[in-house]
């Protein structure tokens, strides 16, 4: 008996022995010597963490356009050149008018910043201002293309800038009213919008070349509007008659307003020599009409290439950080013949 119990044991321990061992083994014996392969040649797995960056085209960008308002002939032709393009090349536009106010502008980029747009192109309605709201955008991952003026904040803080040299615009100004008055004179200045990029800079460059025979005898502001621009002039009539030889105007609409000053006061065309900017059909009519000597161009047609600059910032393609525009002299003697022609 004490026999059997010892082999039965033995039996029992096998059994368990062989169960253990059948466990661990693998169910098909993997080859003795495979050659172990390099890791490179096993197919890479997807990283998952990765994502391809987005490949954007003109019909999957969306754009934010916070325009600084529709104080002119010029502004409307720029947002029409806006809203066209886009229509055309299928770019999806947010579009706002500040009317002329900067908290509007800031409050339409913030709304822009919050639905997470792909680009701003901001026209700015003044220079200073702007820091801490580019710098939302900049923190958001948002691109901005400073559009037409200027801004005063540091050019870390935006793209690239698309627009007007506003000084150049000034200074062709000052040369062609020295021109029109060899003798010297006294005149006055109907200015732009204060502190916007466009008015600093026009009257920057006009001192620059203005005849030294020449006195800037008063300068006011009529915000680039008719409605603004006439009784500025009107004022100025009041006050200074006959003394006034010419007159420096920032824009065609305000010189559009100070030529009805001018009527009303039953000056006739030529009596005082006018300098303007923009080149607007309007501005061209008062050309072709006698009351505006020579037109500075100021061009607002910059939808395409705004948009072809978004493009190649938001897909990391090499782009211009400033372009600026290159634009003509126009003469009250070319007026009639160019102005059917003219594109706003
Ligand atoms: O910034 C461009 C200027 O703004 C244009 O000269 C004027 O007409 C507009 O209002």
């Amino acid at each position: 008996m004490k026999v059997l119990k010892v082999v039965s044991n033995i039996a029992l321990l096998m059994v368990l022995v062989f169960a253990m061992v059948a466990c661990a083994a693998p169910a098909t014996p993997a080859p003795a010597a495979a050659p172990a392969e390099p890791a490179a040649a096993e197919p890479a797995a997807p990283a998952a963490a990765e994502e391809a960056p987005k490949e954007f085209t003109y019909s999957n960008m969306t754009m934010c356009y916070p325009q600084l308002g529709a104080e002119s002939d010029w502004r409307t032709a720029n947002t029409a050149s806006f809203k066209e393009t886009a229509g055309e090349l299928g770019v999806r536009l947010i579009f706002s008018d500040a009317q002329q106010k900067q908290e509007n502008q800031i409050s339409a980029m913030r709304a822009c910043i919050a639905q997470g747009v792909d680009i701003i192109a901001l026209p700015p309605v003044v220079e200073d201002g702007f820091e801490a709201v580019l710098t939302e955008a900049k923190d958001a991952g948002i691109p901005v293309i400073i559009v037409d003026r200027s801004v005063s904040a540091d050019k870390s803080l935006y793209a690239a800038h698309i627009g007007s040299d506003m000084v150049l615009e000034g200074e062709k100004a000052g040369t062609e009213m020295s021109k029109l008055l060899p003798e010297g004179g006294k005149i006055v200045e109907l200015s732009g919008t204060t502190g916007s990029g466009a008015a600093v800079g026009r009257a920057e460059g006009f001192r620059k070349t203005l005849a030294s025979n020449i006195e800037i005898i008063d300068s006011q502001t009529g915000n680039f509007t008719r409605a603004e621009g006439k009784p500025v002039m009107e004022a100025f009539l009041k006050k200074y008659g006959d003394e006034i030889k010419g007159a420096f105007i920032h824009n065609d609409d305000m010189a559009i307003g100070a030529i009805e000053a001018m009527k009303a006061a039953g000056l006739n065309p030529g009596d005082i020599k006018v300098v303007s900017v923009d080149g607007t059909r309007g501005g061209f009519q008062a050309m072709a009409d006698g009351w505006i000597q020579v037109d500075v161009e100021c061009n607002p047609l910059l939808g395409p290439q705004t948009m072809e600059l978004a493009l190649n910032i938001l897909n990391g393609k090499p782009f211009e950080a400033e372009t600026i525009t290159i634009e003509e002299v126009y003469y009250a003697e070319q007026a009639a013949e160019l102005l059917p022609g003219r594109k706003y």
